[in-house]
């Protein structure tokens, strides 16, 4: 342990944890779900998660890593004998979302470069499903699509050489580039598009606050998902990412400083993105919301039909698509930290090794999505895991803590002797109460809704396989993971 890696500096650490943060959640997810549950209402309910869930969280996910310096399983089995298998689980749902997120950053770089010729034509929706994605009805896999799986190979490529080159020389010094490249990208997407003709439109449709829905627990439902997955919290990240920290290394700023950098990204997208919106419905003559989208629908459906009706669109294309590609990898990147440093550990092996071993498998794994049945696949897997995966692993774990193990006191005198922001019993009384009791409400409500709707009006028996059965096995991996002994143990 002695010989742990360890982040260069402050900067660097703080960087890499924002990288992981700022990813496809802050672009595509955030701006689409403030818009759907409530526009500038959204924000109370927003705030209220970032400050009673998402930064209390993240300061006890840093603590349990600083505190006990190893991958997430084994910090938690130092926390809690019996916890060991939730950081096996978070790893396989980070496992899981590493095969799947890839596909996107691949996507997003082919993108890029349709975006000088505009490649999609008049009708981007069919050219995104039809000619490139070559779409087979769900349930069906079809051939490997060419299109797809080379940018993929060669996303998996950038990735392995960061990972290989470690911590420091390897994750560090990527998203020292990464990190100030999209924030300029971004901040001249977001300047180019409000001033466009008809952004205010946008604008106003964004920060419109709809206060009927802040009554609506759903509404609050969406603030916790969208916190949870944005800051990367229970994908066991932000355990490995702060087990590289040098011993004198504050901890609650550090945990302060991401999440407010994260949402400040995530409102500068939802700026950018409404305003980009507000011009296409100005132009089209429609009102904003018959224009709003999220996820990939607007990604590769409506932002190339906005890039396609600006003047020197070409380079904004560009550059829209390069954000995404910053934004994805150095979340990739994160994500795949969890699986090397754990299996590292547990097989007491070389991190070279590792690399090879955990990125190989995910790499097999990812071409899964790189067929014609790829986009139906990814679209539930991303949903299971996300809502029986992320969320309810998060449950677990501070339930665990709280709860079980009875470890937030220790902790918090942890956090406390080497921060400057001193923690009190509000940090406790978040993590004990109103933590449990959304995220207990959200797993409730989530399972009666797809008990009783299918999905995406996907086929029964495909949600099974690739939905619960998915959300599921990464739980019994965790089980599974726990038979194996800990070298020198
Ligand atoms: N936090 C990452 C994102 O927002 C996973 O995409």
């Amino acid at each position: 342990m002695e010989n742990r890696s360890q982040w260069g500096t402050r900067l660097g650490f703080l960087l890499a944890a924002m990288g992981s943060a700022i990813g496809l959640g802050n672009i595509w997810r955030f701006p689409a779900t403030a818009f759907d549950n409530g526009g500038g209402a959204f924000f109370i309910p927003y705030l209220f998660a970032l400050l009673t869930a998402g930064i209390p969280l993240l300061i006890m996910e840093y603590t349990i890593g600083h505190k006990y310096r190893s991958s997430a399983p084994r910090s938690f089995k130092r926390v809690s004998k019996g916890m060991e298998w939730i950081g096996w689980w978070q790893i396989g749902i980070s496992f899981i979302i590493s095969a799947y997120y890839p596909i996107i950053v691949a996507w997003a770089a082919m993108y890029a470069y349709f975006s000088f010729g505009q490649s999609w034509g008049d009708d981007p929706t069919g050219f995104f499903v039809g000619d490139f994605l070559q779409l087979a009805d769900a349930g069906t896999f079809g051939s490997m699509v060419p299109a797809v799986l080379f940018p993929l190979l060669a996303i998996w490529a950038v990735v392995f050489l960061i990972l290989g080159r470690g911590i420091k020389k390897g994750i560090e010094v990527a998203n020292k580039i990464f990190i100030p490249l999209l924030a300029i990208i971004f901040i001249i997407i977001v300047i180019r598009a409000i001033t466009l003709p008809g952004a205010v439109d946008g604008l106003e449709a964004f920060f419109a606050p709809d206060w009927s829905t802040i009554l609506d627990g759903s509404v609050w439902v969406a603030a916790y998902g969208q916190i949870f997955f944005s800051l990367s919290i229970a994908f066991a990240i932000m355990i490995t990412y702060a087990s590289y920290l040098p011993k004198k290394s504050d901890i609650t700023n550090n945990a302060f400083i991401t999440g407010f950098a994260n949402s400040s990204f995530e409102l500068l997208a939802g700026i950018g993105v409404f305003a980009a919106l507000g011009f296409m419905a100005n132009q089209a003559g429609v009102a904003v919301s018959e224009v709003a989208r999220g996820g990939v629908g607007l990604a590769f459906m409506v932002f190339p039909e906005i890039i396609s009706q600006m003047p020197a669109s070409g380079l904004f294309g560009f550059l829209f698509f390069a954000s995404l590609v910053l934004a994805g990898l150095s979340s990739l990147i994160s994500i795949s930290e969890t699986y090397i440093a754990g299996i590292q550990e547990k097989f007491n092996i070389s991190r070279g090794l590792a690399v090879a071993i955990g990125g190989g498998i995910a790499a097999v794994a990812s071409l899964f999505f790189a067929n014609q049945g790829g986009l139906n696949l990814l679209d539930t897997v991303d949903y299971f895991i996300n809502n029986y995966g992320v969320a309810l692993a998060g449950l677990f774990e501070v339930v665990a803590i709280a709860w079980f193990a009875r470890s937030l006191k220790d902790l918090q005198n942890y956090a406390n002797d080497v921060s400057d922001i001193k923690l009190g019993y509000w940090w406790r009384f978040c993590l004990t109460f109103i933590t449990p009791a959304v995220l207990g409400y959200m797993m409730l409500q989530n399972l009666s809704n797809d008990i009783a709707n299918n999905y995406g009006d996907y086929p029964i028996d495909f949600l099974f396989n690739f939905g619960w059965v998915v959300a599921i096995g990464a739980m019994f991996f965790g089980a599974l993971m726990t038979t194996k002994k800990w070298p020198n143990e």
